[in-house]
């Protein structure tokens, strides 16, 4: 295909202002798809899977369009909507030449539209700005065109305005597409080298790695390499998503489209990484390779031990499909045999956990998430803490902890909620910006154990549901962080130790004592629980003894009545964890690990 006709975009939105609908839209528009196959999110990959029991999620569609009697190749490429997958983002932007910003008109910009954006130029991309669902009463496009004019420069009069629900204004956007976005640019005659963007593993064609073709030309059946690699593969098929898959003779300069070589692991066909050619290698690989980093750590328990190998062969084989997730054994001494799993968020966590769950039939127990932390000991060693229990117990010089800067929007009147939030979790003010009269832009660097958990919720609530937010992973600082010991009976019980920020440890402590003290039944002697600094008591409770015993009340006399007692606590002994000397049902663990 001639790159003079061929457009690459993308579609960057804040979530829920109506993405997948235009793109359902547009494939409708330009008949890929017929309007009597059309379900509502056509490219969304889980359902359909379900359904046909194959992976057609096509990560990028190609689209015909005519425009002044010329067909064009409009090249749709899908981009991850949460804040979770940025680096995911940031790879399908480098694939294209031209990016739709699409704002709804009821709602106007808000922290993703502006993260993505930022994204965008960053990637050096065309920007078609569009507001959409202008058939919705509430919708207020003048001023929101005035809005997005005046943040990327242009004339209110020139932002489309369009409804992916009811296809208003779809057709001028594709003639803008080809009108306003470049065409590729590259050396055909150069070595190949095409840029992953997306891989994703099916279980009947292996892993399927979508690619935008830069410079050179890729063949079926040739050999390609992996520049981060070096590993070699056969190209067994390559083709073009339209949006079933489609194989071709080869894709060439500005092309987008997907390769198969049988490998089975989404790790060994990167996200980032570049395909050339083994016989004619590139020089250099396209610039931006990075791997995905873990940022929330938290250990996956079987609730029956017995389960342990299910899990782990379950994780290995969500591996096969998720290049972002780590995992390493590890055993605790109250839950046994589990995996401390590394996670892109919180998000990435709960899906993880989910599709465990329901595709595994697994019951689990995930600890309370953490970040990772760096410790320098007194003697300049270095850990790097990922699970609490594994704090050094030597003397420690300093603790490092990861940061984030973040950008929230709101509507003015809540500048003070929000920076009350921001202070109360230790974050320091790096600037803020007026959008519109009401609409401020508030940007804070905060320690991200502080905002990866609750933080979104509260600010969810405390803006009236108005406020929304962004972050982006930004460096470590040192920071007085202590780790609090949870000790039933004095002993210390792993699952619930912590690393906190020392002014907020105390609360900790008061907290998991006072919840365990609730849990815990009563036991023949009394229980003492503490939360410990070190050696330091900072908070204790304590579990009074009982004396009577389950009998008691049988009068010694009905048999039956008795048996049944003792097998009833029989089958309650089962699920009791020793701790010391001490019986703690399973139940009260989870329930303790339960954040409300
Ligand atoms: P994903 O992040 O990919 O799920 O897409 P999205 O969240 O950007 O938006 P989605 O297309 O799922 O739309 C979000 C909601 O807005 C849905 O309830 C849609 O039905 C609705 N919606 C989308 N486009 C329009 C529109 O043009 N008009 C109206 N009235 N509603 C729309």
């Amino acid at each position: 295909t001639d790159p003079a006709i061929i457009r690459n975009f993308c579609i960057i939105a804040h979530i829920d202002h109506g993405k997948s609908t235009l793109a359902d839209r547009m494939l409708q528009s330009t008949g890929v798809v017929q309007a009597r196959d059309m379900k509502a999110q056509y490219l969304d990959r889980m359902d359909i899977e379900r359904e046909r029991g194959i992976t057609i999620k096509s990560q990028a569609v190609r689209m015909p369009w005519e425009v002044d009697g010329v067909s064009y190749a409009l090249n749709m490429i899908d981009t991850p909507g949460h804040v979770d997958f940025t680096y995911e983002v940031s790879r399908s932007l480098a694939a294209c030449e031209g990016a739709i910003l699409l704002v709804d008109a009821a709602q106007g910009i808000e922290a993703q539209t502006l993260a993505n954006l930022y994204l965008a130029m960053e990637n050096n991309l065309a920007i078609i700005p569009v507001l959409n669902k202008i058939d919705l009463p509430a919708a207020q496009p003048e001023k929101y065109a005035a809005e997005l004019a005046s943040l990327i420069g242009g004339d209110p009069e020139d932002v489309l305005r369009v409804s992916g629900k009811t296809g208003m204004g779809v057709e001028a956007l594709l003639d803008k597409i080809v009108r306003d976005l470049p065409a590729p640019k590259g050396d055909p005659d150069a070595p190949a080298r095409a840029m992953i963007f997306d891989s994703v593993y099916d279980t009947y064609r292996g892993v399927v790695t979508y690619v935008r073709v830069v410079d050179g030309m890729l063949h079926p059946r040739e050999r390609i390499q992996m520049m981060s690699t070096k590993a070699s593969h056969e190209l067994l098929e390559i083709g073009v998503s339209s949006p079933e898959p489609t194989p071709s003779k080869g894709l060439g300069v500005g092309e987008v489209g997907y390769l198969i070589t049988g490998v089975k692991d989404v790790r060994q066909s990167k996200v980032g990484d570049t395909v050339t050619n083994l016989a004619k290698p590139a020089a250099e690989s396209l610039p931006g390779y990075a791997d995905a980093k873990p940022m929330v750590f938290s250990g996956l328990y079987p609730l029956d031990g017995a389960d342990y190998p299910v899990l782990r062969d379950a994780l290995e084989k969500l591996m096969l499909n998720d290049a972002a997730l780590v995992y390493e054994p590890e055993t605790s001494a109250a839950l046994g045999f589990g995996f401390r799993v590394g996670f892109l968020g919180l998000l990435h966590l709960e899906i993880t956990r989910e599709r465990l769950e329901r595709e595994y039939n697994l019951d689990l127990i995930s600890t309370a998430p953490n970040v990772e932390y760096e410790v320098t000991l007194e003697d300049k060693k270095v850990v790097r803490v990922t699970n609490p229990s594994e704090y050094p117990t030597g003397k420690i010089a300093e603790v490092r902890e990861p940061m984030v800067s973040a950008t929230i929007l709101a509507p003015n009147e809540f500048v003070g909620a929000i920076m009350e939030l921001c202070q109360s979790r230790r974050g320091v003010m790096n600037g803020m910006d007026y959008l519109s009269e009401d609409r401020v832009e508030i940007r804070y660097r905060l320690p991200l154990a502080e905002i990866v958990f609750d933080f979104f919720d509260i600010l969810k609530s405390k803006t009236r549901g108005y406020g929304s937010l962004d972050w982006k992973a930004d460096g470590e600082q040192v920071a007085d962080l202590v780790k609090v010991d949870i000790m039933l009976q004095g002993e210390q019980v792993d699952a619930f130790s912590a690393i906190t920020h020392r002014d907020k440890a105390y609360a900790y402590g008061v907290m998991m004592t006072g919840k365990l003290r609730e849990l815990i039944p009563r036991q023949q002697f009394e229980v003492p629980i503490q939360a410990a600094i070190g050696s330091r008591i900072i908070a204790r409770e304590s579990i009074r003894a009982i004396r009577k015993d389950v009998l008691a009340k049988c009068y010694g006399g009905d048999i039956s009545r008795k048996r049944k007692l003792l097998e009833k606590q029989k089958e309650g002994k089962k699920r009791m964890k020793m701790v010391g000397t001490v019986e703690v049902p399973q139940e009260a663990f989870i329930a303790a690990l339960t954040t409300d």
